[in-house]
């Protein structure tokens, strides 16, 4: 069962309807299948979700976004080069962490740039809040990662305010490398370097 989430895609109860079974259903059949897990969170183009999954095959690469286009293109992209560890599910991603992911299942969770809505007066409405950040601890295994970005400088404020408020997240620069490596940047990835704009990442490991 999920908790109430306000403003989620038809509200977060959605998917505990039943005309919603078979995507639920296939998504526990993805996370059925043994290997590690890693969950990017508003993927966008999906260009890192697909060359994840593309270079790492031991992987199950799973990937929430809200806008269906790009859950579409990275769907065909998927079907198109085989790629059968990849999983990309149109939903709202704080409804799927706070009930629909078995505890510790997933390995590392990725949200990179999550809020446009980054001036002060938007702060009700960013994705990384507390709550948040315990629904992903809860779906992520003792010793697993987090991985948050941000270019504006008080939204990394924000995370950093957020993660102090989840005791079962431990800031830890060298999580960093347990990221499956890739080339593939983000889009806001590749628009920072391209405006040489400061990339503020924040790396934390799951603690019991
Ligand atoms: C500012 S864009 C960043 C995209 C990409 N991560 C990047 O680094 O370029 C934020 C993305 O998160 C998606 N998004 C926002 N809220 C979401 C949510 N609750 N669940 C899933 N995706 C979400 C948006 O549709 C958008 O694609």
């Amino acid at each position: 069962m999920t908790r109430d989430i306000p403003h989620t895609l038809g509200g977060s109860r959605l998917l505990d309807q039943p005309a919603l079974a078979d995507e639920r259903d296939a998504w526990k059949a993805f996370l059925d299948v043994p290997g590690p897990v890693l969950l990017e969170v508003g993927f966008d183009h999906g260009r890192r979700l697909t060359a994840t999954a593309r270079h790492h095959p031991g992987w199950r690469v799973a990937g929430l976004e809200i806008r269906r286009r790009r859950v579409d293109a990275v769907r065909a992209r998927a079907a198109q080069d085989g790629l059968d560890n990849l999983f990309a599910w149109r939903v709202d991603a704080r409804t799927v962490l706070s009930g629909h992911v078995p505890p510790g299942r997933i390995d590392l969770v990725e949200v990179l740039f999550p809020d446009p809505w980054w001036k002060p007066k938007h702060r009700a409405r960013r994705l990384v809040d507390p709550p948040f950040l315990q629904d992903a601890a809860n779906a992520v295994r003792v010793g697993g990662v987090l991985h948050l970005a941000t270019d504006v400088d008080h939204v990394a404020a924000w995370f950093d305010e957020a993660l102090a408020a989840v005791p079962m997240w431990r800031p830890d620069p060298t999580a960093a490398s347990e990221r499956p490596p890739i080339a593939q940047q983000s889009r806001r990835e590749w628009r920072c370097d391209q405006d040489a704009l400061p990339v503020y990442r924040r790396w934390a490991r799951r603690v019991a």
